[in-house]
């Protein structure tokens, strides 16, 4: 048993979890979500591809589902996601340029006003930066028809729609001191424009190994210099330290050790630490007012699938819902996992 982590880390940022229907309506995850969260995602509930069907027609009933779950249980929802190169349905890029644009900001501003009063914030734009040094902007099917003013396009959208929900960048590997820093370039060209933009969403998706605390800490401490609100938002910890090559071929990636009792144990115990010098690295950052994990407990993860499929263990509860090391070690601070 760990104490409600929302209690505990009360004052100093919320605690949230991504799921999907199939995740907070789980026997075994709902009472974990209800006990130590305060903020909660869809996974997928509220992604173009499943509230789009067609353009300027919507099915809401999911997501719609999910506000109600939070409402009922006090828990905020953060709005995942409006603008991506992942599900979002090909008939979103028909047409020219204009009409590109034109069925881009009526979907923000049928989307964000059917939410209006709802959400605390949406993730308006979801991983627009490159993952490699030749470029600043993702190369992705919304720069190549609208250029980077797509994301300008989005933002002042959503802005309009409704003027109260906090407007987040969102993105991944910012712990990675080069792509935070084409992150950092891309805000201050927003910023200089006088785009609307109120906080930057660190995935956080990361493993045992990497990254270490400085890295994180460089990466909160640029965006607060920015006048800007962090959000960690899709927090997990792999088991399994990876090489580059995995994610760029799949080749190297490290094999399943959940069937060796003591490697596991070996790993979780990593797994705690990481977990513990995040926390501690967070706790540091006034401007960090929220955590999220991508998931509730480990019987559902989709690391269960990526790079490769093998076991995967990333969250701070197992998959029966009882607490792992990881989440003593960021509650107890003389617990030695
Ligand atoms: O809904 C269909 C279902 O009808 C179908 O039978 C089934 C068969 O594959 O697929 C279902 O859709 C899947 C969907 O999750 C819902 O379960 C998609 O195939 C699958 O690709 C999709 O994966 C999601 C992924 O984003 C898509 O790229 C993961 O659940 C979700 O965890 C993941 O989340 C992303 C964040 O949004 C952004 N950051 C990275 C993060 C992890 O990839």
């Amino acid at each position: 048993e760990v104490p409600a982590l929302k209690t505990h880390f009360a004052g100093k940022f919320r605690i949230g979890m991504a799921a999907d229907p199939s995740g907070y309506q789980d026997p075994i995850a709902q009472p974990l979500i209800l006990k130590h969260a305060n903020s909660i995602t869809a996974e997928n509930a509220f992604k173009p591809a499943s509230l789009a069907t067609a353009p300027g027609v919507y099915n809401w009933a999911t997501a719609d589902a999910l506000v109600a779950f939070a409402t009922a249980n006090n828990l905020v929802v953060r709005g995942h996601t409006l603008v991506w190169h992942q599900q979002t349905p090909d008939w979103f890029f028909n047409g020219t340029a204009a009409d590109i644009r034109a069925r881009l900001e009526a979907y923000i501003t049928d989307v964000v006003t059917h939410f209006k009063g709802k959400l605390t914030c949406w993730d308006v734009v979801n991983e627009c930066t490159s993952d490699d040094g030749s470029a600043v902007y993702r190369n992705s099917r919304w720069y190549q028809t609208l250029g980077p003013q797509y994301i300008e396009i989005a933002l002042r959208a959503a802005r309009a729609a409704d003027p109260n929900v906090k407007l987040f960048i969102n993105d991944y590997s910012t712990e990675d001191p080069a792509k935070f820093a084409r992150l950092m370039t891309l805000v201050s060209e927003l910023q200089a424009r006088g785009v609307p933009l109120d906080g930057i969403g660190h995935q956080l998706h990361v493993s045992t190994g990497t990254p270490t605390p400085a890295n994180v800490d460089n990466a909160l401490r640029g965006v607060a210099a920015k006048g800007l609100i962090n959000h960690v938002t899709e927090l997990d910890v792999s088991l399994y330290d990876d090489p580059g090559s995995c994610f760029a071929s799949k080749a190297g990636c490290l094999a399943d050790l959940t069937g060796d009792p003591v490697a596991l144990a070996a790993a979780l115990k990593k797994q705690a630490l990481q977990y513990r010098a995040l926390f501690n690295v967070f706790l540091q950052h006034p401007s960090l007012q929220s955590v999220t994990t991508w998931g509730i407990a480990d019987n559902h993860t989709w690391l269960t699938g990526f790079p490769i499929n093998r076991g995967n263990r990333p969250l701070l509860f197992d998959a029966a819902g009882a607490a792992k090391p990881a989440a003593r070690a960021i509650t107890d601070d003389a617990y030695v996992p």
